[in-house]
Parts: C-alpha cells; sequence; structure tokens
C-alpha cells in the first residue's frame, strides 16, 4: 500500500486515474487540484473517503506542495492547462501552470527524495504528414507547434534536467488523445456528442482530414501504473493504443452511433497552426513493462462515452453554453 498524490485529480485524465487506482489498488491517493475551470469536485463522487482525499490548492504554491511531498511516497503529476485552443487565446496561465508549476513539483521531489511520474503528450513531438509510415517514438526529436505543447514540451525537459542533475526519481510518459467520460465539453469528442444531445450540428475544423491516435482515458491510467510499478527511473515511455481516426471518421461515427444522418455536421474555421496527424509507436511500454490496451475497439468505446454523456448531463450542463461561446466568438 502505497500514498499517491494525484495533481490535477479533479480534471478528465486524473480523475480516471483516481477511479482506476481505486479499483485495481489498495493505495491511498490525495488530489492536489486547483479546480479552474477544467476541474470538477463532481469526477470523484461516490469515492471511498477513507481512501481518497481532495486538497484544493496551486500546484506552484511551494509551501503547500511542500507539506505534501512530506506525507507521500509517490506523486503522479497530471495538473495542466490542457487546451490548444485555450492557449492559442491567453497563453500565461499554460506558463504559470505547466512550466512553473511543474518546476515547483520538482523542487519538492529534490528536497523530499519522493519518486514522481510526469504525464505529457505526443504533442511534443509537432506532427506528422498523413502519409508518413513513421510514428512517434521515444527517440523522436522535440518540435511543439503551440503554446499548451511547447509548455508541455518545456515541462519535460525541466524533468529530464531534474533527473541527471539532482537525481530527482522521475519517468515520464507522453500519450496520444484520449476519450472517455468526465472529458470536459470544450474538448472535440464531448463537444460534438453533447453537440448532438442539445440539437447542435457538430463543427470539424478546416477540413476534417487532422488526425488524432485515440486512447481510452483508462488504458492511459492502467499503462501509467505500470511504469510507476516497473518503470525504469529517468526513462520516457510513450503510450498509444494504435487508434488512428481522422477527425471526419469520427464526426461521422458519432452522428451514425446518434441515430443521425452521419453527414450532418460544418466545417468550421481551423485552428491556427493546427497540427496535421498524432501517432503513437508505444512498442517500448508493450515489450518492457508487458501492457497492453484493454479497452475494446474505438467504435464500443466511443458508444460506451456517448452513453455516459446522455447519463451524465448534469456533469457536463453547466459548462456547455459558456464553451460554445467562446467557439462561436472565433467563428468555430
Ligand atoms: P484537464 O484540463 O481535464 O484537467 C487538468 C486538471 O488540472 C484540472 O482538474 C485543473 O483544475 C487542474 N489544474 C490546472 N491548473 C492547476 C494548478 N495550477 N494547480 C493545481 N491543479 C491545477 O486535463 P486532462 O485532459 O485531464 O490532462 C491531464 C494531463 O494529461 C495534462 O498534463 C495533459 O497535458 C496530459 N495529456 C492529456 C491528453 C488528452 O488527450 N487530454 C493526452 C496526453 C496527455
Ligand atoms: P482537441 O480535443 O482539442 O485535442 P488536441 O488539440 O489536443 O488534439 O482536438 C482534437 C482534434 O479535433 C484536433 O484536430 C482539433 C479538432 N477539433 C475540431 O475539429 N472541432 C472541434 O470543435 C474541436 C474542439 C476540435
Amino acid at each position: 500500500m502505497a500514498r499517491l498524490l494525484v495533481t490535477g485529480g479533479a480534471g478528465f485524465i486524473g480523475s480516471n486515474f483516481v477511479h482506476h487506482i481505486v479499483a485495481h489498488t489498495d493505495h491511498t491517493v490525495t488530489v492536489l487540484d486547483k479546480l479552474t475551470y477544467a476541474g470538477n469536485r463532481a469526477s470523484l463522487a461516490g469515492l471511498p473517503a477513507d481512501r481518497v482525499e481532495l486538497v484544493v490548492g496551486n500546484i506552484a504554491d511551494a509551501p503547500l506542495v511542500d507539506e505534501l511531498f512530506a506525507r507521500h511516497d509517490a506523486v503522479v503529476h497530471y495538473a495542466a492547462e490542457s487546451h490548444n485552443d485555450n492557449s492559442l487565446d491567453d497563453p500565461r496561465p499554460f506558463l504559470d501552470t505547466n512550466v512553473v508549476g511543474t518546476y515547483t513539483l520538482l523542487e519538492a521531489a529534490r528536497r523530499h527524495d519522493v519518486r514522481l511520474h510526469h504525464i505529457s503528450t505526443d504533442e511534443v513531438y509537432g506532427d506528422l504528414e498523413l502519409d508518413d509510415p513513421q510514428r512517434f517514438t521515444e527517440t523522436t526529436p522535440y518540435n511543439p507547434s503551440s503554446p499548451y505543447s511547447s509548455t508541455k514540451a518545456a515541462s519535460d525537459l525541466l524533468v529530464r534536467a531534474w533527473v541527471r542533475s539532482f537525481g530527482v526519481r522521475a519517468t515520464i510518459s507522453n500519450c496520444s488523445n484520449n476519450y472517455g467520460p468526465f472529458q470536459h465539453v470544450e474538448k472535440f469528442i464531448p463537444r460534438q456528442i453533447t453537440n448532438v444531445i442539445r440539437g447542435i450540428r457538430p463543427k470539424l475544423y478546416g477540413t476534417g482530414e487532422n488526425v488524432r491516435d485515440w486512447i481510452h482515458a483508462d488504458d492511459h491510467s492502467s499503462a501509467v501504473l505500470a511504469i510507476l510499478d516497473r518503470g525504469a527511473i529517468g526513462e520516457t515511455y510513450l503510450i498509444g493504443a494504435d487508434g488512428e481516426e481522422s477527425n471526419k471518421d469520427v464526426v461521422e461515427t458519432i452522428l451514425d452511433l446518434m441515430g443521425k444522418d452521419p453527414g450532418d455536421y460544418d466545417l468550421v474555421a481551423d485552428r491556427p497552426g493546427h497540427d496535421l496527424r498524432y501517432a503513437i509507436d508505444s512498442s517500448r511500454l508493450r515489450a518492457e513493462l508487458g501492457w497492453r490496451p484493454q479497452y475494446p475497439g474505438f467504435r464500443e468505446g466511443l458508444e460506451a462515452t456517448i452513453r455516459w454523456y446522455r447519463d451524465n448531463e448534469s456533469w457536463w450542463a453547466g459548462a456547455k453554453d459558456g464553451v460554445e461561446a467562446f467557439y462561436a466568438s472565433k467563428g468555430q
């Protein structure tokens, strides 16, 4: 049994991880989360109070972080500003949380010699051509495109430097696009599902040909747990489930699964600097740590996710109008 500190545990992937930990281990969890617009207490509802505690606070608050590191065995660091479109609108919070926040955690890990796992994204590698046979690997050079991905790249490099210079016991994982329950309605898949529920036509940026490599959040969680248990200190692991889909195919599948005409969507203004394609080669994680994704195919995963948004309208309804007003102001 270990005492885990999970930063950003009230967000999308962090809350899925906390649910996974409660279901599959006997660890206890303290969530450190600032509850920004993206954090939601309700994502942790129903978890046992003797195993999960929520501390509302900022990862850049050094005294708070210090006090928490002193009483935990390991830290899993999910907290971030996570949305590319927001980073194009106002990059500052991305610098404060993703860079200064990660620095604050690394300094505490160094002082307390606490094991740290840093959660990152495949977007640090930039993008691929649609017909490129190569996929991202652990040795692909960093080439981030957006304020979001550049601050995530900066945070990864800080972790590497703190491992090498100060002996911090850290690992890094870079995962592809996640989907599943508890994802904010600003993101692609929940936005389109909730649009259809509300009678709004789904919105595809540009031509809709951009490709993302989808993984269910629960498979991301099992991979992180494997790295926490068996990963080699100082190493980076790529996490992906061979789930490449064009955005157009995703929207058509959502419409089809929701009983609508698959052509019933709008093409809208493209995102500036929009990455064309992401694709992950997760061979290392599979070969060295024996990890495999457990979730069935993408269509089945989408079906379950649609059911979750239909059954949990009270979880997302409060954020929907504001998100749509933000996108409408940008012609999206
Ligand atoms: P999210 O936006 O849903 O959640 C982020 C959480 O962090 C929220 O609960 C928020 O309140 C909290 N937070 C933000 N700033 C904070 C601060 N200063 N102090 C404490 N808490 C703070 O994000 P997500 O999609 O769950 O992403 C989680 C992590 O996974 C991020 O590091 C992201 O870069 C990474 N990641 C995401 C994806 C994806 O597809 N969403 C893919 C790969 C990696
Ligand atoms: P997003 O969920 O923002 O994730 P990321 O930018 O991290 O990949 O977007 C996923 C893809 O969907 C991306 O190519 C942008 C596109 N997209 C749309 O076409 N329409 C939308 O309404 C949104 C939010 C995203």
